[in-house]
């Protein structure tokens, strides 16, 4: 077959030049071909927010934004998200494949037996003071694991990767756990390795005194389904920053940890406690229509709502709706799910939101059913962290091993002064001269 080919005619010099198309794209490089005299620079391309830029190639996680479809590795969210347990789906996004029932046993067995944290984290955690958000907590701590952890380092070696890839799946759980328990005052408990990954992680939560913790099946499998959603979501604000931090060879603990930073952001992972405040602000149902149409009037914006690319529904909000009819039967219902419900009928039927195809996101319905649960908002970000620990290290270890990555380095267009000489401070005058923003 011929070659894709797109032919461009630059009006300055009246050359064409043929740039060479690859799945869709053309290669930005190609563009410095194109210049108007052999000592130019070529062009590049601008593309602020990477709205149009594709970073990598990824054979991880799959989305069609405009039909609403997410698939791990080909498996359609819909499916794995009820077929599979958490830790099988983690097992498929990072190495392709849905384990063997062998294959599984021993994954399971080597994260439960990377659950432990060292005391030393502990006496760590004790340095925060008591109301610090755990989302701070959580990132700190998984960046202190690499002062434990100083052969991670080894990015280059698969075994080394390896085992780090099982001590982060192992011991976020815990991690978040100590930061819930640090923030009540209350002693924080070990894993216990007879539980299901998402059951232990619910003991080190909320055991108090029994000599045994039983989780709620319905309540533990909730949050397992709620973790398979969460597992990755391609080149989102985050993973672009694990690449990143990753692609200077930095080691997976300063990685993941930085990758988290971004995602406690409140247009990214942070909008989930977000939705809880803002159901909060709205106070009921009837207060719903006046709401939106503050939003609707530039005050802020409905969280929760809206995506970069999905322009339909986001299929992951669809399995959440579900998830939280099984936990309600057993919490009792959430009475916020009402003022939610209320809030998707009256923005889905808006021209602003129509116009805009703004649908509820993943972010919409989770922080409602962590609320029944028993989570405080504060603590919705870190949920979503636990699981998108494994979709951040599948693309950490993707990018390594693609020859074509190097250390991400975008280029900028300079808009500041062209050459100037230096004054003197006796020669600045007494005027301000600068706003500092
Ligand atoms: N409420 C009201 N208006 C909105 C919203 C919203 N939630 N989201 C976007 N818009 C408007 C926006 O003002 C703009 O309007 P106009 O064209 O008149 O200027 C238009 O829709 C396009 O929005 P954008 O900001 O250019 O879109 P983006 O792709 O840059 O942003 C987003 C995507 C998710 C950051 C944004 O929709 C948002 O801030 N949503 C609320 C926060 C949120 O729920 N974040 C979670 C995202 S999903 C999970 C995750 O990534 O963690």
């Amino acid at each position: 077959m011929e070659k894709e080919v797109l032919s461009i005619l630059d009006r300055r010099t009246n050359a064409t030049y043929d740039l060479p198309l690859y799945k869709g794209t053309v290669r930005a490089m190609d563009l410095r071909r194109i210049k108007t005299a052999p000592d130019e620079f070529g062009l590049m391309s601008y593309d602020p927010a990477f709205m149009n830029t594709a970073s990598c190639q990824s054979a991880v996680t799959f989305i069609d934004g405009d039909k609403g479809i997410l698939r791990y590795r080909g498996y359609p969210i819909e499916q794995v998200a009820v077929q599979c347990s958490f830790l099988e789906v983690a097992y498929l996004v990072l190495f392709g494949e849905l384990p063997t029932s062998l294959e599984l046993n021993s994954w399971v067995d080597s994260i439960t037996h990377h659950t432990m944290l060292h005391e030393y984290i502990k006496k760590f955690l004790e340095g925060f003071r008591l109301r610090s958000h755990p989302m701070g907590m959580f990132i700190s701590t998984v960046s202190a694991l690499s002062t434990l952890y100083p052969e991670a380092r080894d990015v280059h070696d698969a075994e080394t990767r390896k085992l780090q890839i099982y001590r982060l799946i192992g011991k976020v759980p815990t991690i978040a756990a100590y930061t819930y328990r640090h923030g009540l005052g209350f002693p924080y408990v070990y894993p216990d390795n007879d539980l299901s990954y998402t059951a232990n992680f619910m003991n080190m939560l909320w055991k108090m005194v029994e000599p045994k913790y039983g989780a709620n099946p319905v309540l533990a499998r909730a949050l397992d389904i709620l973790f398979i959603l969460h597992a990755d979501h391609e080149q989102n604000c985050s993973t672009n920053v694990m690449r990143s931090v990753g692609s200077a060879q930095a080691d997976p603990y300063v990685s993941v940890a930085a990758a988290a930073a971004a995602l406690s952001g409140p247009l990214h992972g942070g909008a989930n406690e977000q939705v809880l405040n803002m159901l909060d602000e709205i106070g009921s149902k009837d207060r719903v229509p006046a709401y939106v149409e503050h939003v609707k009037a530039g005050h802020g914006k409905l969280m929760g709502f809206g995506h970069r690319v999905y322009k339909n529904y986001d299929p992951r909000a669809k399995i959440i709706k579900q998830t939280a009819d099984e936990v309600f039967k057993v919490t009792g219902t959430n009475p916020k799910l009402d003022i939610a419900l209320e809030l998707e009928r009256i923005a889905l039927e808006d021209e602003y939101f129509v116009k805009r195809k703004l649908y509820p996101n993943v972010d919409f319905y989770s922080g409602i059913i962590y609320q029944a649960l028993g989570f405080p908002p504060e603590m919705f970000t870190v949920l979503f962290a636990i699981p998108r620990t494994v979709g951040w290290l599948a693309q950490w270890q993707e990018m390594l091993q693609d020859p074509e990555q190097k250390i991400a380095r975008p280029r900028q267009i300079y808009t500041g002064y062209g050459p100037r000489d230096f004054v003197p401070i006796d020669k600045r005058g007494t005027k301000a001269t600068t706003s500092v923003a």
